[in-house]
């Protein structure tokens, strides 16, 4: 028995130090192209890093990129920023480095998502587009001069009447707040909504948008945010820096949260019996730590099975679809972009950045791209 105990012992101990070496290998092997290529043949301009951090991003020149068979190669006007860009700045929550982003240091150099532009070459099975056409939508990489990216998916014509700067704010704040509202929030005519994390750049197009579906909105922000929520339409706002809105003892059909900054009972106790609590994001750019929101929204798909509300996460999906009918939105005048400050060329997009970093955007933040 005792021999027995003693191998598996020492099983034990082989594995740990398996384990051990596999991650050290695999920390000290995770690395990226920085100082590997030849100088660009076609260059333009890009934000990149070589490492972890704010203070790594620098505008350099890289290669021009060249559409394939089914991409557009779109000049870029302006670009957006997001939360999601910092996550990948700071490479946390640290669970995102292991999984696949880059252990030591981030795999892709280059940053950015949001952006609107013009086309300048479509490969040839592109039927959708041509070179001219004014364009916007997502894709990584976009803290840049040019951009390629398929003909579909996260792409959609820039109608006439939306300004570059305007375009470039749509895709991931507009997409998250119209499929938070929609179809995870499921909001019907009527319904009190209300949305915590009104003023920032997510909140700003939900309010509007909740509004356009019919319902009853309150907005939570702070007290200098309270005038600028209620001219987007919110019937009722709660300054957060003077009251906690879970412990009113107003019901709500629907809580779409893009701070994270309260308990599942506490905000299952503010929902109807029917009710659905939708998790969009929260903590701040320092508050990360492990596992980030993660622990949130895992701790929500466990607790949503014990109780008749429905709470859990979203996760948003550009389409070209949702993209046109945020445009769209924007055109007739049910909604607008609240845009709080614009930069204006790609060397400023660190500072953009440090200023959302700082988590008191009020509505988006755009960069120009001249
Ligand atoms: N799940 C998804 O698919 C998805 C998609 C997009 C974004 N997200 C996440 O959603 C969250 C919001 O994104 P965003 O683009 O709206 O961020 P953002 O623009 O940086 O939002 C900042 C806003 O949060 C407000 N805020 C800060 N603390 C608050 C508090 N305690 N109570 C109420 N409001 C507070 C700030 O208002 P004050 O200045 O008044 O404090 C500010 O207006 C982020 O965590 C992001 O990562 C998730």
């Amino acid at each position: 028995m005792k021999r027995i105990l003693k191998w598996i012992v020492r099983l034990v101990l082989v594995l740990l130090v398996a384990a051990f070496l596999f991650v050290f290998v695999a920390y000290w092997r995770s690395t990226n192209e920085c100082g590997k290529t030849t100088a660009p043949a076609n260059p333009m301009k890009a934000i990149v890093r070589c490492d972890y951090g704010l203070a790594n991003l620098k505008l350099e020149d890289v290669e021009k990129p060249v559409p394939q068979d089914d991409q557009i190669l779109v000049k870029i006007r302006a670009v957006s920023v997001n939360p999601y860009d910092w996550h990948f700045v700071e490479g946390t929550p640290y669970v995102m480095r292991a999984m696949g982003v880059g252990l030591r240091k981030p795999k892709d150099i280059q940053l950015g998502v949001d952006f609107a532009g013009t086309v300048e070459a479509v490969g040839k099975n592109v039927s959708q587009f041509k070179p001219g056409d004014e364009v916007f939508g997502g894709r990584d990489g976009a803290f840049a001069e040019y951009v390629c990216r398929r003909a579909v998916g996260a792409v959609a014509p820039k109608p006439a009447g939306l300004t570059f700067e305007q375009a470039a704010s749509l895709n991931i704040a507009g997409i998250t707040a119209l499929q938070g509202v929609r179809d995870k929030g499921k909001v019907q005519p009527g319904q009190k909504v209300l949305i915590n994390g009104a003023s920032g750049g997510v909140g700003t197009f939900a309010v509007q948008i909740a509004k356009s579906f019919g319902a009853e909105v309150t907005g939570v922000c702070s007290t200098r945010n309270l005038e600028m929520v209620r001219s987007l339409g919110a019937d009722h706002v709660i300054d957060y820096t003077k009251e906690d809105f879970t412990k009113g003892d107003q019901y709500y059909d629907v809580i779409l949260d893009n701070v994270g900054n309260h308990s599942l009972s506490e905000y299952r106790r503010l929902l109807t019996p029917n009710g659905i609590y939708v998790l969009i994001g929260g903590g701040g750019a320092n508050e990360q730590g492990f596992l980030g929101g993660l622990a949130k929204a895992l701790d929500a798909a466990v607790y949503s099975k014990f109780v008749k509300q429905k709470m859990g996460m979203m996760m948003a999906d550009p389409s070209t679809k949702d993209l046109t009918l945020l445009a769209d939105m924007v055109q007739s005048g049910k909604i607008k972009p609240v845009i709080d400050r614009t930069y204006k060329s790609l060397s400023e997009v660190p500072d953009a950045l440090r200023y959302l970093e700082e988590g008191h955007a009020r509505g988006k933040v755009v960069i120009m791209v001249e």
